[in-house]
């Protein structure tokens, strides 16, 4: 029987500290909820004594997966952090907790300022401490990749004999090459005494693009533990892709000889789910889950596909939830055929959802000749609100154009508000309705005084940080897809949405990202 890789997820840590990545606790749930779905074994949930926010959102992740999947919380070597860890963790069937400390000379010297024996005394007796909270406990020399090899050795196998169960061999800076690392991790193999009592788990940064690569490299050197996110999101450059590392071992089964867990038909939906709650677009080429990884251009290669698929791809769309954009619905599509098409893509829509998504594609099928599954998932994406918005668009009118100033006038309705009915429709069927307020603003552009408008409105000032809108598919009638990055009191916030009208989706996608910053606001 092959041997089992442990897949590890850190996006809802390393991926979540790159900036503009920033989770709010409703969306940590949902991304850890699709980790689940998706087969992860090990959740690394966050830093638990960074703020009351992370520590909040791991004991929300292990409170609700932690009888599902292993859930993680990282320590720095001091028992605040542990205690901390512990304390987030607690009670939970699988707790892992992840103590960190940098070995390499450069850490040492200008970071630290500590000597190699006091390195080695900080690991043993912080693995030990958070030994005595639980027994699965992960210890990381970080920057491992530049620590003398004598002297990484000495540290890994201290670290074993006081209680680690996984060794974590981080490339930090992504500094590795392939066989620079395979040496390594086959160095600490064949030298550290008692390293069949531990997992060896490999940690690469993208830096010089070669995160995925190594993480191969150190699985062939038999490591069995690899650390990744989802779309590769991560500090700098990143860490290594989870979708990437998971579908080359199981392409390439023959040649590693491993298996991973993975359920690799929600690849792409995951790869979906991060993106629109980031913020951080898929690029188009991107290895398994970009829009063209299984589009074939060139007549030759069509041709080769018609004949046999394997000519000129080694992997089925289907295997990793691959979602083209074929014409697939029209304006006289059903309930059901919605329903069917969302099952195909990977979703699994309650009734109101399925409604839902119905009702704005009878309305996209209106304004749009043809609808495709990119826009179907698109209408999916747009309602998947993790956390409840306070405020919503009514309406909007902007006047602009050569020689005018760009000036919107916006209505908005605030849920919060106590809805009530009007005397004079106080009839058994009349619906109660909120207050919504109105207010205008000049701008340097439609988009702008849009922005600027219902900023008034919500008497907040935020700062847009980046602004992008692409055409969900091809055709003249395309949706587009809004994405705003806020910064507002110092934290970013993110924002997406869909329309055919390009300053309506820039304007629900700047409400979405003000609606995320207004409900972490201490007054709210
Ligand atoms: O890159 C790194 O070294 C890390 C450690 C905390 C594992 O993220
Ligand atoms: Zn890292």
């Amino acid at each position: 029987m092959a041997d089992k890789v442990i897949i590890f997820d850190t996006t809802l840590r390393d991926g979540e500290q790159s900036p503009g990545c920033s989770m709010t606790t409703p969306e940590k749930l949902k991304v850890a909820e699709m980790l689940v779905e998706l087969g992860v074994d090990v959740i690394e949930a966050g830093f638990p004594i960074t703020s009351p926010g992370d520590f909040e959102a791991v004991r929300a992740v292990a409170q609700k997966f932690g009888d599902r999947a292993t859930i993680c919380g990282l320590a720095r070597c001091r028992k605040s952090d542990i205690e901390r860890a512990a304390e987030a963790l607690h009670g939970i069937a699988r707790p892992r907790i992840h103590v960190f400390l940098a070995t390499s000379p450069i850490h040492r010297q200008f970071k630290l300022k500590m000597a190699e024996r006091e390195i080695v005394k900080a690991a043993v007796e912080h693995v030990q401490l958070a030994k005595s909270f639980c027994d699965d406990v992960e210890f990381s020399p970080e920057d491992a990749a530049r620590t003398e090899l004598d002297f990484l050795t000495e540290v890994v196998e201290k670290a074993i004999e006081a209680g680690a169960t996984t060794v974590n061999i981080p490339d930090t800076v992504g500094y590795a090459t392939p066989m620079h690392y395979f040496k390594v991790i086959s160095h600490l193999k064949q030298h550290v005494s008692n390293i069949d009592r531990a997992i060896i788990s490999t940690h690469c940064h993208n830096d010089l693009g070669l995160a995925v690569a190594n993480s191969l490299a150190a699985v062939e050197a038999g490591a069995r533990q690899i650390e990744c996110t989802i779309n590769g999101l991560g500090e700098r450059a990143g860490n290594a892709a989870l979708e990437e590392i998971v579908m080359a071992l199981k392409t390439r089964e023959d040649y590693f000889g491993v298996v991973t867990g993975i359920n690799t038909p929600k690849l792409c939906s995951a790869s979906r789910l991060v993106s629109s709650i980031t913020g951080m677009l898929v690029q188009r080429n991107k290895a398994i889950v970009g829009q063209n990884a299984f589009a074939h251009e060139a007549g030759i290669h069509q041709d080769g596909i018609l004949k046999e698929r394997t000519t000129y791809e080694i992997m089925r769309a289907e295997d990793v939830g691959f979602v083209g954009v074929n014409l697939v619905l029209g304006k006289h599509s059903g309930r059901h055929a919605i329903r069917s098409r969302t099952v195909e893509l990977g979703y699994q829509l309650d009734d109101v959802q399925v409604e839902n998504v119905y009702r704005d594609f009878i309305a996209l099928a209106d304004k749009k000749k043809v609808v495709y599954d990119a826009d179907i998932v698109a209408l999916i994406d747009n309602r998947m609100n993790v956390s409840p918005d306070r405020w919503k668009l009514v309406r909007f009118h902007i006047a602009a154009g050569t020689g005018t100033i760009p000036t919107a006038t916006v209505e908005l309705c605030d849920e919060s508000a106590t809805a009530s009915v009007v005397p004079s429709d106080a009839a058994a069927d009349a619906q109660p309705v909120r207050p919504t307020l109105r207010d205008a603003a000049i701008g340097d552009g439609p988009v702008d005084a849009v922005c600027k408008a219902m900023e008034r409105i919500i008497g907040v000032t935020a700062e847009l940080k980046d602004y992008q809108v692409r055409a969900v598919s091809g055709g003249e009638d395309a949706q587009g897809e809004a994405s705003v990055e806020i910064d507002y009191l110092g934290r970013r916030y993110h924002g997406k949405a869909v329309s055919t009208d390009i300053i309506e989706a820039s304007a629900l996608a700047y409400l979405k990202a003000l609606n995320k910053a207004v409900s972490e606001r201490p007054s709210a």
